[in-house]
């Protein structure tokens, strides 16, 4: 089977074979290889040279091959579906939202190129924007199309070329994008495609590329970012994980708190960046009845396989399900009281638990699952004290009906993405996406990323030589 795309020509990649397990059925479902070292090397040399054509091309040329690319993804948005959902158990319905949200990436990137990086002159002056070069694009398997998609997009427009390194747990959609892209017109070389996992992605970063446009895991977005120190000629975008606060106050109504509460914890089983770790309620009664409203959607939340009518699918992997208990298991150690444990059943799914960790010593981590952390505090000061006691900052919420509390939230919440009365999950592409601390470089992407795809040449202009006014001599 194809797996590799250089200078518009699929191949196979000459390193180890590798295989991708539906896990919600044990079933593989994809077999390829790795792309090999010299492969790598290949696909940037091939990305640099069709570099000098592209960057010369008109940005409206570019923005028509991608507008066309938007028009095949939303054409072949049920294989894209069904390549997300068989990799790595997302439910169809949601499998189809990542499908869409990569389709309207394209008029979001245009629009944000044109306000955020495009051409401007005026009376003495003029702005301008060129690309880097060769951008090596990182995806993460929790949302295989449309974050990658997110970096390759702004990339493609602002005249960079791009070599992709899908996740090695979620590589299918990848092909998908290609050919999309390939029917859209664009030349050879502009975009290749490499598979593999950390020996393929270690190459790319020993490569002579000009960007590195990372989502993953602030463990590995850190490693980069020192495998990358001292040289500041190379573009570093790292979008990095979370260890998100929502805090929840009164007023708000019970039953819609514990809704944002629940859909921020365990959407996509927990595996999104922005999903919320850590509940931080009142002490008393209406902290309470928020906790017997949470326990009881875990009762009846609905999982499954990802063409049934479910809420959750597993999440990646054994290995993914074994770490969450882990986790848990070292949370109780550490003092935690279990509300409702993580149930693991069938190899990979979980049924979400909860665990009041408000006097345990709990490690600032990211677990990429659905266990959700409650923490009580007396006062609204100490809220905010505890939703700030982490070194991460992507995400945060308040669910709260006064105007009051919000506004001293946004005064006092350190986090990226800020929500008053709105689940921590789904960002919106019109908007910038990032936060401070280890969730990344402060390069945010979404709306913003653009700025990290180009770079400015300012200019003072003139049509005719004049003297300055003052050279200094008598
Ligand atoms: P990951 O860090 O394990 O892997 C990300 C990519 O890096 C993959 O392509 C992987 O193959 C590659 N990689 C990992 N280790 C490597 C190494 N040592 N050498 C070379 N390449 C290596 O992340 P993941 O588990 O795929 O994704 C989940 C993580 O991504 C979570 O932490 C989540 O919070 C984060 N995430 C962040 C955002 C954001 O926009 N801030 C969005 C989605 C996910
Ligand atoms: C993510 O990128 O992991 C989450 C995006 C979202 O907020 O839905």
């Amino acid at each position: 089977m194809a797996d590799t795309y250089i200078d518009g020509q699929w191949g196979v990649g000459d390193g180890a074979g590798f295989e991708s397990v539906d896990p919600a059925t044990g079933e593989s479902v994809w077999q390829g290889h790795e792309a090999t070292a010299a492969q790598v090397d290949k696909a940037v040399s091939v990305a640099r040279q069709a570099f000098g054509a592209w960057r010369l091309t008109s940005f409206d040329h570019r923005a028509e091959i991608l507008t066309r690319y938007a028009e095949q993804l939303v054409a072949r948005k049920e294989d894209i579906a069904s390549a997300i959902s068989s990799d790595m158990g997302k439910p169809i319905w949601e499998a189809r939202t990542e499908a869409g949200a990569m389709a309207g990436k394209i008029g979001h990137s245009i629009n944000a190129y044109q306000e955020r990086t495009g051409h401007k002159a005026g009376d003495g002056f003029s702005l301008s924007h060129r690309p880097h070069g060769v951008m090596a694009v990182f995806g993460p398997f929790n949302f295989p199309g449309h974050l990658p998609n997110g970096h390759i997009v702004p990339s493609l427009l602002a005249g960079n070329t791009v070599v992709f390194k899908p996740s090695e747990l979620t590589p299918q959609v990848a092909a998908i994008m290609v050919e999309c892209l390939e029917v859209a017109g664009l030349p050879a070389g502009v975009l290749n495609l490499v598979h593999g996992g950390r020996e393929t992605g270690g190459a790319l970063l020993n490569a002579a590329i000009d960007g590195l446009l990372f989502t993953g895991s602030a463990k590995t977005g850190t490693a980069f970012h020192k495998h990358f120190g001292g040289r500041p000629e190379v573009i570093l975008a790292l979008e990095m994980g979370g260890n998100n606060p929502l805090i929840i106050r009164e007023p708000a109504s019970v039953e819609a708190a514990a809704d944002i509460a629940f859909m921020s914890a365990f959407i996509t089983s927990g595996q999104r960046c922005s999903c919320t770790r850590r509940l931080i309620l009142p002490t008393g009664s209406f902290g309470d009845q928020i906790v017997e409203a949470l326990v009881a959607r875990i009762a009846k939340v609905t999982i499954g396989h990802g063409e049934d009518e479910v809420f959750m699918g597993p999440v990646v992997s054994a290995q993914s399900a074994e770490a969450a208990i882990k986790f848990e298991t070292e949370l109780i150690a550490a003092g935690g009281k279990p509300i409702t444990e993580l149930d693991r059943f069938d190899n990979a799914f979980l049924r979400p638990g909860l665990i009041d960790v408000t006097d345990a010593q709990t490690p600032d981590e990211e677990l990429f699952g659905p266990l959700l952390q409650v923490i009580r505090a007396d006062s609204l000061d100490a809220a905010f004290a505890r939703a700030n006691d982490t070194r991460f900052g992507l995400a945060g919420g308040l669910v709260c009906d006064s105007p009051a509390i919000w506004e001293a939230a946004q005064a006092n919440m350190v986090a990226g993405i800020l929500n008053w009365n709105k689940p921590t999950t789904g960002a919106a592409s019109s908007l910038p996406f990032g936060g401070p601390g280890l969730s990344g470089n402060h390069r945010p992407s979404a709306y913003y990323a653009a700025d990290y795809c180009a770079w400015p040449v300012a200019s003072q202009t003139s049509p005719t030589a004049i003297s300055p006014a003052m050279i200094g001599m008598t």
